[in-house]
């Protein structure tokens, strides 16, 4: 049993990498697609076989996933670029004959307000039109989002955002990649679609309380309207288009978009989910 994870030089693919070994895959059987084997080389060095290939170069592709019967396609994080990158690993993945596909989209991905949403969607569809068994594992946000307010809350005891008062279950990285090392690794996932949030559902009030006790300093939530916290970001160095996704992505948080009851992440990975306290302490 070969499986392939793409995206495998990030953050989520790493972590996957370590969850499928936990779950007693050798390394020899797990092909860690990249675009620079260079960053991948720590990987190659603990015997997972690295293979170059970008998501917009589709021979690379088909190359990569030879021999390959079960793929985690992690998304790109080129947004706009997404569903022809998309497209092309499908494809190749069907020219290969990949036996299955786990991918990473987005909560609730067919109604979610969200404008991350819409590539997540149209992959969504490219792969109920491939004919490949697939099974959708549907992220909700990763309480690392957070981390970059940390200096923020230190410098000016403040969390700024637009989401309200809408509530968020957020949960790890660690704990997503567990749930795909899960589905990957047992039987009765095709078909499937998992809405996977964390246990704890928490506003924006309630992370400046958690950012609060982590530092041991006050931190209060300042909510601005999305266009005004648009400009903050902008304000602090991130690029125009990316603050216009952040901040929609509040304001499809105050509507509840980045919430689910469901309990599909805990189930998968057997334990609660971690806490955002834990990943901001770390
Ligand atoms: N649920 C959430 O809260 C959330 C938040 C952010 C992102 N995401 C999505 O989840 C994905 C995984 O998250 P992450 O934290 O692991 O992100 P990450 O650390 O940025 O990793 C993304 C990986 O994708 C690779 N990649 C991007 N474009 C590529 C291309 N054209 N060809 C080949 N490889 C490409 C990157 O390669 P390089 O290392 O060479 O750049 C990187 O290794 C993201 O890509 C994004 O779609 C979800």
């Amino acid at each position: 049993m070969t499986i392939a994870v793409t995206g495998a030089a990030g953050h989520l693919g790493r972590l996957t990498i370590a969850a499928l070994q936990e779950r007693g895959i050798p390394a020899g059987d797990i092909v860690a697609i990249v675009r620079d084997t260079a960053k991948a080389a720590d990987l190659a060095a603990a015997g997972v076989q690295v293979r170059a290939a970008d998501y917009a170069d589709p021979a690379a592709l088909r190359e990569a996933l030879t021999g390959v019967d079960k793929l985690f396609l992690i998304s790109g994080s080129e947004v706009g670029q997404r569903l022809p990158q998309h497209t092309n690993i499908v494809e190749a993945a069907q020219a290969a004959g990949v036996g299955s596909i786990a991918y990473t989209s987005i909560l609730a991905a067919d109604t979610s307000p969200l404008a991350l949403a819409a590539e997540h969607k149209a992959t969504e569809q490219l792969l109920a039109e491939s004919g490949l068994a697939h099974t959708l594992l549907r992220n909700g946000w990763y309480w690392e989002n957070y981390e970059s307010a940390v200096d923020t809350a230190k410098a000016a005891g403040a969390l700024f955002g637009a989401a309200g008062t809408g509530r968020l279950a957020g949960a790890a990285r660690k704990d997503f990649a567990e749930a795909a090392a899960a589905v990957l690794t047992t039987d009765g996932h095709n078909g499937v679609t998992y809405e996977l949030g964390g246990d704890e559902h928490l506003t924006y009030s309630d992370i400046a309380d958690v950012l609060s006790r982590v530092l041991g300093t006050e931190v209060t939530y300042k909510d601005l309207p999305q266009a005004e916290y648009a400009t903050v970001l902008e304000g602090a160095g991130v690029p125009a288009p990316f603050a216009q996704v952040l901040a929609d992505s509040d304001a499809g948080i105050a509507a509840g978009a980045l919430d689910t009851d469901g309990h599909d992440l805990r189930r998968l990975i057997g334990r609660p989910t971690t806490k955002l306290a834990d990943v901001l302490g770390a």
